[in-house]
């Protein structure tokens, strides 16, 4: 069995196509999607009709973007460029999306095979997670081998040791990790539609069960489409260059 996670699409279709066509590949049977479907990007409803008609088992959570557009909070903690996105999101999805967003779970939840998700970390939807020192403070809270994360756009790999040492990597590549017996993993696949580790690729995951494997996966795909649709929108300009940067 494999399982594709996608976190912080950010309303990227051109970017969510291209994973998911990548993906399609790779034979995952299972979806798990950390949040944060909108905000952001101009093309809220396009990337919702896509993943509430995923086929397979999902796990969606909430976001703390998909809480704002949602209208399960103001927005009042946001930049004004995030806050300007959400409220323009708002204002612009179909009933039917707008009552997804609604309905999403707030994390962290458990899927049926033990594995812990969380949009920002299990204590908090909008903490970050950077360092080693966070990460130790989850593991030692949370008994589950696994737990799955986004948020912070940035693809990365904790492993605590039996020991109970934590090392910690930023993975701005296509890479794979074994997950080994006796240790313990905080995982985040990176961001699929606005990524900030200076890599421009849309950025997954696919959990191999059987090889007990990770793969981190990079895509290209249309940058300059996900821009124009966010200048045409009137979206802040910002919210366009920094796709190109991957910052
Ligand atoms: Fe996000």
């Amino acid at each position: 069995m494999k399982t594709l996670v996608i976190s912080d699409l950010h309303a990227n279709q051109a970017a969510l196509d291209a994973v998911l066509s990548h993906a399609r590949r790779k034979g995952a049977t299972r979806v798990i999607c950390m949040g944060d479907f909108v905000g952001y990007g101009a093309q809220p409803n396009q990337v919702l009709d896509k993943v509430r008609r995923l086929r397979g088992r999902k796990w969606f959570i909430r976001g703390n973007h998909d809480r704002v557009a949602s209208g399960a909070d103001d927005g009042s903690g946001f930049n004004q460029a995030a806050r300007h996105a959400a409220i323009w999101t708002r204002e612009h999805l179909s009933k039917e999306n707008l009552h997804f967003l609604r309905s999403l779970t707030l994390g962290p939840v458990t899927t049926d095979d033990g594995i812990l998700l969380c949009h920002g970390s299990p204590f908090d939807e909008d903490e970050y997670v950077f360092s080693e020192y966070d990460a130790h403070n989850i593991l030692r809270k949370f008994p589950q081998k696994l737990v799955l994360f986004g948020h912070t756009h940035l693809p990365s790999f904790f492993v605590q040791d039996a020991r109970g040492g934590i090392s910690g990597w930023l993975v701005r590549q296509a890479s794979t990790f074994k997950l080994e017996k006796g240790k313990r993993y905080l995982i985040n696949p990176g961001s699929v539609g606005q990524p900030r580790d200076r890599n421009p690729m849309a950025a997954y995951a696919i959990i191999d069960h059987e090889r007990q494997a990770v793969h981190f996966l990079r895509v290209e795909y249309d940058i300059r489409s996900t821009q124009q649709s966010i200048l045409r929108a009137g979206l802040p300009r910002v919210l366009a260059d920094r796709l190109a940067a991957g910052a």
